[in-house]
């Protein structure tokens, strides 16, 4: 694993001092602390979605044409993606620069420039500030002095990038680039399932899961639960302990690539310790679990990129997971579907119909939701108490099985160098 690239800012941030230490065997252990502490969640935000990182923000088929925005959020910050006049994207921060109130409240759209509605003041999509009500005063009184120079009071403009039809942005001037910050683990799994031609959105799921953000980017790292919780994945062979498979924590444990393939469904040695492995369960229509045979030869899962973004293919669905933190033990997660243009019609339905396996009401991914959020109330009712993560050994290296807690360990030695842990 290569050594991690510093996100730490180069001038000291406002986060607070952390009061606390982690227990002994720190790389196999996780103090609960982490999953509650509204200190240690101000950090993160600072550190992790407002510092040296890329976030993701959305897709460029979603704002198809010029004018078209789309609102969301990096970290607890509201942003907005809007596309401009002449097809270039703009990632602004969703905060009007004269008193701050958020100038985009819809969540898509199409406009010819943004205006606030406390004030009026009016930007254009690339957030130049290029109107003020009154600003001359009223019959000849008041105004706003000569010296007011509108060119400095735009909305301000992160530095984004646009890769394969999909966008991201940081707060960071001197971020790494997209690439470096990547790495090329992650970086290929991105151009796997955006390779460059053009992408077609084919719908949103949204929810709110009450747990700290971090149990959510922890289950995405977490393919030992996958096996054992999920019915659905062992039962059709979706996703099996005794899969092809790969666990590689990437650029310091910062992001991971986790694949599977599929296999169907099958009865084997492992099946037995897989309480939940169900022969007798059939689907009456089938096509729901079986993925027509495409570019990724059955070869499923995808890339977490740190801090907030999972992309990747399970049956036919392709889809973006965005996790918004909103408080210590609260956050969103929207799953973005999408397909390619030159998909045939088959294929389109296919991949929204094996969305069913995914988001709030997934036969797959319903189970994560309501077990992470029993898991918060064992963590914030014991915040002393200390998760083992031995699963698979004490080591970081990648490993080719499936029954793993590697890349859980690998993302805290990151993350506890980080925020000095
Ligand atoms: S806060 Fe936006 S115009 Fe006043
Ligand atoms: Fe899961």
């Amino acid at each position: 694993m290569e050594a991690p690239i510093s996100i730490v800012p180069k001038t000291p941030n406002s986060a607070p001092l952390i009061n606390r230490k982690w227990p002994e065997d720190g790389g196999t252990r996780i103090p609960a602390w982490v999953y509650s502490d509204s200190d240690i969640f101000n950090k993160e935000m600072d550190l992790f979605f407002s510092g040296r990182t890329w976030n993701y923000v959305g897709l460029a088929c979603e704002v198809p044409e010029p004018g078209c925005f789309k609102r969301n959020w990096i970290g607890t910050k509201p942003v907005i993606l809007v596309r401009g006049e002449n097809d270039e994207f703009y990632v602004l921060e969703n905060r009007c620069a004269h008193r701050g109130a958020q100038v985009c409240w819809k969540n898509t759209g199409q406009v010819k420039d943004f205006t606030c509605p406390y004030h009026q003041w009016n930007f254009a999509l690339d957030g130049t500030l290029q109107g003020i009500p009154f600003k001359r005063g009223v019959l000849g009184k008041g105004g706003m002095p000569a010296d007011f120079d509108p060119k400095k009071h735009g909305m301000r403009r992160l530095r984004s990038v646009n890769r394969g039809g999909s966008i991201w942005a940081t707060f960071a001037e001197d971020a790494p680039s997209f690439e470096d910050y990547c790495g090329p683990e992650a970086l290929a799994e991105i151009d796997l399932v955006m390779p460059g031609k053009p992408l077609k959105l084919l719908g949103y799921q949204r929810q709110v899961i009450n747990s700290n953000w971090k149990t959510y980017l922890e289950n995405l790292k977490d393919p030992y639960h996958a096996t054992l919780l999920h019915s659905f994945y062992i039962t059709f062979g979706l996703w099996r302990a005794d899969s092809v498979s790969s666990n590689t924590p990437t650029v310091g444990g910062m992001h991971s690539v986790m694949t599977s393939t599929n296999s169907g469904k099958k009865v084997t040695e492992a099946t037995a310790e897989m309480a939940r492995f169900n022969d007798g369960l059939t689907m009456l229509d089938a096509e729901t679990v079986t993925p027509r045979r495409e570019f990724n030869n059955s070869r499923v899962g995808g890339v977490t990129l740190f801090p907030s973004a999972v992309l990747g293919i399970q049956a036919n669905s392709l889809k973006t997971r965005h996790l918004i933190p909103i408080s210590p033990t609260k956050h969103a997660l929207v799953f973005t579907y999408y397909g390619y243009e030159d998909d045939d019609e088959e294929m389109s339905r296919l991949r929204l119909k094996h969305s069913n396996l995914i988001g709030p009401g997934g036969f797959v991914s319903m189970d994560d939701s309501e077990m992470l959020t029993q898991l918060q109330n064992g963590l914030s009712g014991y915040p002393e108490s200390v998760g083992v993560i031995e699963m698979g050994g004490k080591g970081v290296e990648p490993v080719d099985y499936m029954v793993s807690e590697v890349l859980i360990r690998a993302f805290y030695k990151f993350y506890r160098e980080m925020m000095g842990l």
